[in-house]
């Protein structure tokens, strides 16, 4: 399991409420920029605490969506943050093991992921998946963590992830570009957002540094709190040195 309770509690703290990653509703929108969800089917892939599929329903008008995990507890929490909200009967979330998802061809009219892909090595199977689960007309928009060719080996990201207990899979925007094409994906878009990160990135560095620790310690103790802090600025240095590329990716299927 990479996502325990007390890593999910400390992300919680930093990114808020049902979010395992940076950015919250202004993130989530910027990924649908353009894209209309009234009434659409979304399938969210890596849907982790449920937060982002929460906002798809209730913020984007998403008449269905469907969240897939491979860890269990996460499931569950989720499934009990949005029967909380009373959406159980527009959002669901689904157990999976890697690999081809289990649902039909055309399934869904958009394929979403949120800062999940990282984990996913096999990029060509996963886009092909993508591709079959939607609709001809349908939309993929993903937030994913690519890097610059050779990150996995350079010293700023090993000092990092090597204390972070997370398992990421080094993509280029190049590779995964090429994947997308390859699955059959068109009119693709790959968006740098760097620049945006490294900013919000520095405030949660001083966040943690200072007013949150005593905060975030007092919920998940000393230890995970300085985790927090010390991996905030590992991923600085990874962003500032050009190794870590948050970027967002669209395409649609012809
Ligand atoms: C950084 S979290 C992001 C969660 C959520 N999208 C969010 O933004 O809050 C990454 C998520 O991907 C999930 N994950 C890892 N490998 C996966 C796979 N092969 N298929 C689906 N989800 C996966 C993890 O369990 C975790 O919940």
């Amino acid at each position: 399991m990479q996502y325990p309770k007390a890593f999910t509690d400390a992300l919680q703290f930093v990114w808020g409420e049902g979010f395992l990653s940076p950015g919250g509703p202004e993130e989530v929108a910027e990924m649908l920029h353009g894209i209309d969800l009234s009434g659409k089917r979304v399938l969210d892939i890596g849907s982790g605490l449920g937060g982002v599929d929460v906002l798809l329903a209730q913020a984007h008008g998403a008449a269905e969506v469907v969240g897939v995990d491979v860890e269990a507890p996460l499931i569950e929490e989720a499934r009990a943050r949005v029967a909380a909200l009373g959406l159980s009967d527009r959002v669901r979330f689904d157990l999976v093991t890697p690999g081809p998802l289990p649902y039909p061809d055309a399934a869904f009219d958009v394929v979403l992921s949120k800062d999940a892909l990282v984990h996913i090595p096999d990029k060509a199977a996963l886009f092909a998946d993508a591709f079959r689960l939607l609709r001809p007309g349908g939309v993929l928009a993903v937030s994913d963590w690519l890097w610059a060719r050779g990150a996995g080996e350079s010293a700023v990201v090993q000092d990092w992830v090597s204390r972070l207990g997370l398992v990421f899979t080094y993509t280029t925007p190049d590779e995964a570009r090429a994947a997308m094409a390859a699955a059959g994906f068109v009119d693709l878009r790959l968006e740098d957002r760097r620049a945006g990160l490294q900013t919000a990135n520095r405030a949660e560095i001083a966040y943690l540094a200072g007013a949150g620790r005593v905060e975030l310690a007092r919920i998940v103790g000393d230890e995970m709190a300085a985790a927090r802090l010390a991996s905030a600025v590992g991923r600085q240095a990874a962003l500032d040195a050009g190794a870590l590329i948050p970027t967002h990716l669209f395409g649609r299927r012809p």
